[in-house]
C-alpha cells in the first residue's frame, strides 16, 4: 500500500488555525453584486483601497482568444488588484502561455515575477489546474497541453482566512488499515509503528483536478473561453469569510459571481464587452435570490 498517500484527522491538522475574522461588506453599494461593464482597471479605480477579500479571475493573454476585440493590461490590472485587495486577501488567477514556434511565451511566470515584483504581492503557492477532457486529437509536434497554472497571490503576511477542509479529496486508500513504522527522528531512531485506519478524504495537494466539460450550461457555453465553476467555488470556500466579496475584473460569462452567489459571498464582476455583461447576468437571475 502507498502509505504516503494515507492521512488521518491527526495528520490533517486543523484547518482553521487561526481566528477567523467576522467581515463586514464594504464595498460601495452601486458595486455590489452587480456585473458592471467596461476596462476593469479603470472601473476597479472607482473602488476604494482595502475592501476586497478576495479575486479570482482569468484573464485574457497572448491574444489566443479574440473577445469582441478588447484591450488589456495585465501590469496595470496587477496594480489596482493589489490595491483593492484588503490586508491578508487574496488574488487567484488561471493563466497559460501561448506556445509559438516551438516556444512558450512565457507570459505566466512574466506576470507571477511582474505582480510580486513590482506590487508587493507574495506568491502563496502556483497550483496546477489539470484539464480533464482536453481534446485528445493526435498533436503532431509537442504535448498535449493539459494543464494551466493557477498562481495565488497574497495581500499581507498571511491570508486573512484560510479553510481547505471543503477542498478535501477522496484518499486512494480510505477506509483501510495502515501500518508501519513511525516516523524518523532527527537522531535516526523510529517512532513506534503505528495501525491505524486512513480517512476516506485527505487534504488536497497542489494539482487540482476539473472536467472541462462539466458545466452544462447553454449561456455559458456562449463565451469562447470559460473555466469551470467549480474553480471558483473551491477558492471562494477556501479564502473569502461568509459575507466577504470575491471580485473578478474579466468575469466573461460570471463563473466567478455564480459560485459566490450560490456561496452566499457578494461580488464584483466586470467585463469589457456588453455581450459577455449581459450573458452573467442571465446567469445570475437564474440563481434564486439568497442574499439578504
Ligand atoms: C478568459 S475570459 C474570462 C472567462 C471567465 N472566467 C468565465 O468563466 O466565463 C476573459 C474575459 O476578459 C474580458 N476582458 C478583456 N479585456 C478586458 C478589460 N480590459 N477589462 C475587462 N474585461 C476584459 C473579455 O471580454 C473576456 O470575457
Amino acid at each position: 500500500m502507498d502509505t504516503k498517500t494515507a492521512t488521518t484527522d491527526k495528520q490533517a491538522g486543523p484547518t482553521n488555525a487561526w481566528d477567523q475574522p467576522v467581515v463586514k461588506c464594504s464595498i460601495p453599494h452601486k458595486f455590489t453584486n452587480k456585473i458592471v461593464k467596461g476596462n476593469c482597471v479603470e472601473i476597479m479605480k472607482e473602488l476604494p483601497d482595502g475592501c476586497v477579500d478576495l479575486v479570482v479571475t482569468s484573464p485574457p493573454y497572448d491574444g489566443i482568444r479574440v473577445y469582441n476585440g478588447c484591450s488589456y493590461d495585465l501590469h496595470a490590472t496587477g496594480e489596482q488588484v493589489y490595491r483593492v485587495l484588503k490586508d491578508g486577501g487574496i488574488a487567484a488567477m488561471v493563466i497559460q502561455d501561448q506556445t509559438k514556434n516551438f516556444a512558450k511565451s512565457l507570459t505566466s511566470f512574466r506576470t507571477i515575477l511582474d505582480w510580486c515584483d513590482n506590487f508587493g504581492f507574495r506568491l502563496f503557492e502556483c497550483v496546477i489546474y489539470r484539464k480533464h477532457g482536453t481534446e485528445g486529437a493526435w498533436w503532431k509536434t509537442r504535448f498535449r497541453v493539459d494543464h494551466e497554472y493557477m498562481p495565488i497571490f497574497l495581500k499581507g503576511n498571511r491570508p486573512a482566512y484560510f479553510d481547505k477542509a471543503p477542498l478535501k479529496v477522496p484518499s486512494k486508500h480510505g477506509g483501510k488499515i495502515m501500518s508501519g513504522s513511525g516516523n524518523r527522528r532527527t537522531d535516526g531512531t523510529t517512532t513506534d509503528t503505528v495501525r491505524r485506519e486512513i480517512n476516506a478524504k485527505k487534504c488536497r495537494g497542489t494539482i487540482w483536478n476539473y472536467l472541462m466539460a462539466g458545466d452544462k450550461n447553454k449561456l455559458k457555453q456562449q463565451h469562447p473561453a470559460v473555466f469551470p465553476d467549480a474553480i471558483p467555488f473551491d477558492f471562494i470556500q477556501c479564502f473569502c469569510p461568509p459575507n466577504g466579496c470575491v471580485l473578478d475584473p474579466f468575469v466573461g460569462s460570471g463563473s466567478t459571481a455564480v459560485a459566490a452567489k450560490r456561496l452566499k459571498r457578494n461580488y464584483i464582476g466586470i467585463d469589457i464587452s456588453g455581450e459577455y455583461v449581459e450573458i452573467a447576468r442571465k446567469r445570475l437571475r437564474a440563481i434564486p435570490e439568497v442574499l439578504i
